[in-house]
């Protein structure tokens, strides 16, 4: 068997006012290894599926199997037997791009076994079908702050900022779920103009300010117009949260992609970031018993094939 392990980065979707567009790497990951034999074109893989945490499906519904089988069609070759192991530290379905991640590794995992003719940019346009949106995938495989979008079949995407070394990023996870899909099934069919001009203009401040790491920008700039006020009703609390953040110390605070963790982005400084983290904790307390928090860097690499474990 041949095996290949990938490492994949959790990322905040929409950093705010950047809906569907903007998105961050963080310090916090998910390990996929896929290992095959010989490749052939007789398309009736023998699957086996292990991750650590037991919450994945084990069948071919596995959206790690899925990504990787794309590329196995893409290839024209499918292995006889695959076992995939996973082993995941991003909280499932809390907005902080774990599907994204596992499609990428399974994506990443199965081009490098078929001999890596991928370039990034195949990878990023298959990541962004399968996600239906590339503000995760994007970061997810070039790290740091991206801009991404999608036109027709092919996904584009700028790496803004790569190293944001004195920004640390205090999460907010509570313990419920919001599915990305409904939370897709709440925005009006239409937006009055004056939103839709203050989202260009904290959607533009925003990128100078990660561009030039002046992140007091963010405190004006990261209000958003467009999905969280219609998101708010699915996260109970969420502007206390966001309050609650900046009166302890965060530049500003955002939901992540579409919920429910809150992402308080905060100085490089650890008594300000526990303090946040405290702070969002006890503001969200009526509303979800087991919040927690968790303090995490900028991930400025992005996906990559690490050793497989022997
Ligand atoms: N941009 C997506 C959304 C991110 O907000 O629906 C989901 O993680």
């Amino acid at each position: 068997m041949k095996t290949v392990r990938v490492k994949v980065p959790a990322t905040i979707g929409n950093l705010g006012p950047g809906f569907d567009v903007l998105g961050m790497a963080l310090k916090l990951y998910t390990v996929v290894e896929i290992s095959i034999d010989k490749l052939t074109k007789k398309n009736n893989t023998q699957l086996a599926i292990e991750d650590k945490d037991g919450s994945v499906p084990k069948d071919k519904k596995n959206i790690i199997w899925l990504a990787a089988k794309e590329v196995f069609e893409n290839h024209g070759k499918y292995p006889g037997k695959c076992i995939i192991k996973s082993s995941n530290k991003i909280p499932i379905a809390r907005g902080l791009g774990s599907s994204a991640a596992a499609r990428v590794g399974g994506i990443m995992a199965a081009n490098e076994l078929c001999g890596g003719k991928l370039s990034k940019q195949q990878i990023l346009n298959i990541a962004s079908k399968l996600e239906g949106h590339p503000d995760n995938a994007a970061p997810a495989i070039l790290g740091g702050v991206c801009i991404s979008s999608v036109y027709g079949d092919e996904a584009r995407a700028v790496q803004l900022s790569r190293r944001l070394l004195d920004l640390k990023v205090a999460l907010c996870v509570p313990d419920f779920e919001v599915s990305t899909e409904k939370a897709r099934r709440v925005f009006p069919a239409r937006i009055a103009r004056r939103d839709a001009c203050m989202s260009l203009r904290n959607f533009s401040l925003s990128c100078i300010a990660y561009r030039q790491g002046d992140y007091k920008l963010l405190g004006e700039s990261v209000k958003d117009y467009l999905h969280q006020p219609y998101r708010k009703k699915l996260v109970p609390g969420m502007e206390r949260v966001f309050k609650s953040a900046v009166t302890a110390g965060a530049y500003g605070a955002v939901l992540s992609g579409s919920g429910p963790t809150i992402a308080a982005l905060c100085p490089d400084n650890k008594v300000v970031c526990d303090r946040v983290g405290r702070a969002m904790v006890r503001a969200s307390g009526k509303y979800s018993k087991k919040t927690m928090y968790k303090i995490v860097g900028v991930d400025g690499k992005g996906a990559e094939i690490v050793k497989p474990r022997r």
